[in-house]
């Protein structure tokens, strides 16, 4: 039996399958955080496609927490308008609307990749004053004023974000931006109680999942994104992880959404198809967290397998879905199936 169209319940979201589009940034946002005609089309396009969950892309909770000047935001209610435009207009091309929150701690402010990439020179914010690499700020050491401050960012974003229709929350703390930034030794070289120990640096992440689960009603799903991994020596690793995932269970987390690397520069990723899936498959059967796979998966059958082997229980597509939106309806018809192909489209498939 196929396992990926069949359903998920996550609280009181009902997720018609298990493939959700992995959060991208366009960064084709207003320099203001405002939702453009991009986002309009391109996120209900990939509804369209049969994904279950559409995860809008990092949106900035604070605006020196965006990564570029135009990512989104939703730290305003200006914002308001746009998003909830977003949420309606994907739930009815039949997926789920659901969004990533971010803050992007010292990799804030760097140009759109296509325009190089680089440092703006903003001023950022960090654990502790250690850039991200070569020319890159040294962040400014969030005190517990400014850590507060980013928590009930976090959950103002969180409220905006149901306010405007989404109904699946999750935080992002990967990749080295901020929330990742505090989880690693290689980032985090504070002294007081949010750094030192693995506890100490599980501290603020801690804090603002506990502060956002509690600001959400109890049929709306929170995920959490993280690094698994380093991939770097003396870094955060999958034993890290693991430690973390119990905390983030206990406290209401519904899902864990494995990535990895992203918080120094250069290290070697052994990249290959699946790469990343040991590590879901490791929370899930050691923890008992429900999680999602991500990474380099782009077959029907690799998909299909890695919830047949009780590795994940989403798999989220990323660039497969940038080169073909209508993957999933694709990746159905391959595995002998043809649910929920909307009319218009069924001769296609
Ligand atoms: C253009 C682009 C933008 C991305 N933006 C985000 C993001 O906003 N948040 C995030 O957690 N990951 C982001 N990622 C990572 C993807 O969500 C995904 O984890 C990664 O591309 C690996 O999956 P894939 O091999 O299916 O593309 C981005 C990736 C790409 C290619």
């Amino acid at each position: 039996m196929a396992l990926l169209f069949s359903p998920l319940e996550l609280r009181g979201q009902r997720l018609k399958n298990r493939l959700p589009m992995s959060p991208m940034c366009q960064y084709s946002a207003t320099e203001g955080g405002e939702v453009t005609d991009w986002h309009l089309l391109h996120y209900p396009t990939r509804a369209l496609g049969g994904v279950g969950l559409v995860l809008v892309e990092a949106t900035a909770v604070l605006p020196e927490g965006r990564i570029s000047p135009f990512d989104l935001g939703i730290w305003s209610e200006d914002h308001l308008p746009g998003l909830r435009e977003l949420a309606r207009r994907i739930g009815e091309a039949g997926a789920v609307p659901g969004i990533q929150l971010a803050h992007a701690g010292r990799k804030a402010g760097t140009a759109r990749p296509w325009e190089g990439g680089g440092p703006l020179g903003w001023r950022v914010v960090g654990p502790s004053p250690i850039p991200f690499a070569e020319g890159y700020p040294v962040p400014e050491p969030l005190d517990e004023g400014g850590m507060a401050r980013v928590l009930e960012a976090f959950v103002e974003g969180a409220k905006r974000a149901l306010r405007a229709g989404f109904r699946v929350i999750e935080l992002h703390m990967a990749h080295g931006y901020l929330l990742s930034s505090f989880l690693s030794p290689l980032s985090n070289r504070r002294e007081d109680r949010y750094g030192g120990s693995l506890e100490g640096r599980m501290r603020f992440p801690l804090e603002v999942a506990e502060a956002v689960r509690r600001a959400l009603p109890e049929e709306v799903p929170l995920l959490v994104r993280v690094s698994a991994t380093d991939w770097a020596e003396g870094g955060w690793g999958l034993e890290d992880t693991l430690a973390f995932a119990e905390r983030l269970k206990a406290l209401g987390v519904d899902l864990l959404d494995l990535s990895s690397g992203g918080v120094v520069p250069g290290v070697k990723v052994p990249v290959a198809p699946g790469f990343q899936v040991p590590f879901a498959d490791a929370v899930r059967k050691r923890v008992g967290l429900k999680t999602g796979a991500v990474g380099l998966i782009t077959a029907p059958e690799q998909a299909e397998s890695i919830l047949q082997t009780g590795s994940a229980d989403l798999v989220l597509l990323g660039r497969v879905l940038l080169r073909e939106p209508y993957w999933p309806h694709r990746a159905a018809s391959a595995l002998g199936l043809k649910p929920g192909v909307p009319p218009q489209y069924q001769r296609a498939f």
